[in-house]
């Protein structure tokens, strides 16, 4: 898929020193309850996400997000789709020098489109900590709607974090 500035392709081996970049970039990744991955962790799962058919796949489903510019990969977006479900889970994450530009906007867009227009998936959802300002703006700019506060849901570093969870609908996609 492609858009202005970005190609949203299946991963490769070749994207390992840029999926690591903010994989285990734990600052980066603090609004997430996400250990580090070993780099052969992540040969695996690059491996495995390569050989993924997107028309088709269930389970999480990954994107490389490459910057056309420069032709490497500055982060990916997701979408986890349980077995023969019609609806899905999409996330998002960049490198941390390539945040503030646009881009993850940019690729979320692309996503919903993929989600709808090739899985005809009828409702998407999103998740993040409340504090997770990008986040939350992304998903509004989306058109998702917030459908859930979970007050104090989650545990991290000792402190109990709220959740948002936000969705879409197909018809409200197309609309
Ligand atoms: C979330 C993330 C993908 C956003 O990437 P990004 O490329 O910086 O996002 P964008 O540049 O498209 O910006 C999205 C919007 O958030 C706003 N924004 C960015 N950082 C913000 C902040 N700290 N506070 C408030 N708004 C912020 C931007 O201004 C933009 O809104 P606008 O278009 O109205 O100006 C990136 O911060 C990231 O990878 N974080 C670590 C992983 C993560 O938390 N993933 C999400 C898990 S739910």
């Amino acid at each position: 898929m492609e858009t202005d500035n970005l190609i949203l392709r299946r991963p490769r081996i070749e994207d390992l020193d840029d999926f690591l970049a903010y994989r285990n970039a734990l600052e980066s990744m603090k609004f997430q309850s996400i250990a580090s991955i070993s780099e052969d962790a992540a040969v695996s799962f690059l491996e495995k996400q390569e050989k993924i058919e997107p028309e088709t796949a269930f389970g999480w489903i990954m994107f490389s997000i490459e910057l056309k510019s420069e032709s490497r990969m500055i982060g990916e977006v997701g979408i986890f789709i349980p077995e023969g479900g019609v609806q899905g889970d999409i996330g998002w994450s960049l490198q941390s020098r390539y945040q503030g530009r646009g881009h993850a906007s940019e690729a979320s867009r692309e996503l919903l489109n993929y989600a709808f227009a090739v899985r005809k998936l009828h409702r998407l959802t999103a998740n993040c900590d409340a504090n997770n300002r990008a986040s939350v703006r992304i998903m509004e700019k989306l058109g998702m709607r917030r459908e859930g506060h979970f007050v104090k849901s989650q545990k991290r570093d000792g402190e109990w974090i709220d959740c948002y969870t936000y969705a879409i609908l197909r018809e409200e996609w197309r609309a």
